[in-house]
């Protein structure tokens, strides 16, 4: 039984520090993929305040909706589509302050208003997409930009 410790203090940076090796062990000695996943996204939903937590698995041109936590989401994206198809296309992190500026941008549920995307990269090449949205405009700074990419890392050893 995992237990994690989200600690309550208001400096983020200092709490995604102390989640970052929760997460690292709760990972360790499991083997299977999509528990880890459907685990890192439970954290980072209850731990962080985020919207929508998730993971696009790749799927022949895909990409097909993962472990996620959140409201229902679109189950399918195709390559160059969206900010995940973009993502996934591109093979960099993209950062969306107002989902509505960004053009082609998929609209899974009207409460997101910021959103970023992270490819996750094994061997050169990018095995899925992390995505995470927020109900307020602007929010992922580069601390959580740190962070995601961070758990990004993890996420590209599992
Ligand atoms: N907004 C994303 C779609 C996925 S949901 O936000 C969960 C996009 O434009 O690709």
């Amino acid at each position: 039984m995992h237990h994690i410790d989200i600690p309550s203090t208001a400096d983020k940076e200092q709490k995604f520090k102390a989640l970052l090796p929760q997460i690292e062990s709760l990972v360790s000695g499991e083997p299977d993929l999509i528990a880890n996943l459907s685990n890192i996204a439970a954290v980072l939903k209850e731990g962080c305040g985020y919207f929508w937590v998730g993971f696009y698995l790749i799927r022949g041109d895909e990409l097909v909706l993962g472990p996620f936590q959140g409201p229902v989401a679109c189950t399918r994206i195709a390559r160059g589509k969206g900010v995940c198809g973009d993502c996934w296309e591109q093979g960099k992190v993209i950062v969306v302050p107002d989902v509505e500026k960004y053009p082609g941008h998929i609209a899974c549920n009207a409460a997101s208003k910021s959103e970023i995307v992270l490819p996750v990269v094994k061997n050169g090449e990018v095995i899925m997409i992390f995505d995470v949205d927020s109900e307020v405009l602007d929010d992922f700074d580069q601390v959580d930009q740190w962070f995601l990419r961070e758990v990004v890392e993890i996420v590209s050893k599992l």
